[in-house]
């Protein structure tokens, strides 16, 4: 479950100081898939990194699953992060000279783990999201749909219980984003936790409950189905 209670965000821009986010405060019990949404600039992006334990918040609390997140040191973080988070970036962010199968198992380099128990779950995750005949390809051989895939199923390779989608859909044609959505839809089903940020209110209908944010501030918080 993730808790956060009057969560403070601000950037230092020279001697001014710019407020991203203020008195944020939300519960998201899991199974959850909630779409949060605002104008470019609103500080969704600011959030996911606090939610995603990628950021430091100024002041407020969050607990994830019971455990105080402010107080972690980085390590602490990082640990927590791999465990129960599984991130889905809008550019992608894969390796494109690496195969598939590379950049799927790229979070679990930093488990000991076995290579073949690596390589085991990669394909698994890559069976998961359908393109496990693509495995040996290098990643800028493959389409638009076929790359978001390749960072679903590296989202999944870890076993998150929650996954964290920043406009998982935005460089995609509506038919694949649909097919994106679809295949994030069948994950939630299956238990997981999903936070998508998304501009597109198509995207957003797959989700149940749906979380504005305006200058900062969240301003709608409603269950839409
Ligand atoms: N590192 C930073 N330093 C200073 N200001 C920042 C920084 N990161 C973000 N901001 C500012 O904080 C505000 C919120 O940014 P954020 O990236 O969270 O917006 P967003 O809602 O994700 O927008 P978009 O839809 O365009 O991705 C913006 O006004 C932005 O300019
Ligand atoms: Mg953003």
């Amino acid at each position: 479950m993730i808790e956060v209670h009057q969560i403070t965000k601000n950037y230092q821009l020279g001697k001014a100081k710019f407020t991203a986010l203020s008195d944020i405060s939300l519960t998201i019990q899991p199974g959850e898939m909630v779409a949060i949404q605002g104008r470019s600039g609103a500080g969704k992006t600011t959030l996911f990194n606090i939610l995603g334990c990628l950021d430091t918040m100024d002041s407020g609390t969050y607990r994830l699953d019971g455990q105080q997140v402010e107080k972690m040191k980085d390590a602490e973080l990082a640990a927590l992060r791999c465990k129960k988070i599984g991130f889905v970036l809008q550019e992608f962010a894969l390796i494109n000279q690496q195969s598939v199968l590379f950049n799927v198992m790229l979070p679990l380099f930093f488990d000991k783990m076995a290579y073949r128990t690596m390589k085991t779950r990669a394909m698994e995750a890559l069976h998961k999201v359908g393109i496990a005949n693509l495995a040996r390809h290098k990643t800028n051989q493959l389409s638009g749909g076929q790359r978001q895939r390749v960072a679903i199923a590296r989202a999944l390779v870890n076993y998150p219980e929650i996954i964290l989608a920043d406009e998982p859909t935005g460089a995609l044609d509506s038919k694949t984003a649909g097919q994106i959505m679809q295949l994030i839809s069948e994950l939630n089903q299956q238990g997981m936790t999903i936070l998508l940020i998304t501009h597109d209110d198509k995207m957003a209908a797959y989700c149940q409950r749906r979380i504005v944010i305006e200058d900062g501030k969240i301003i709608e918080d409603q269950l839409t189905q």
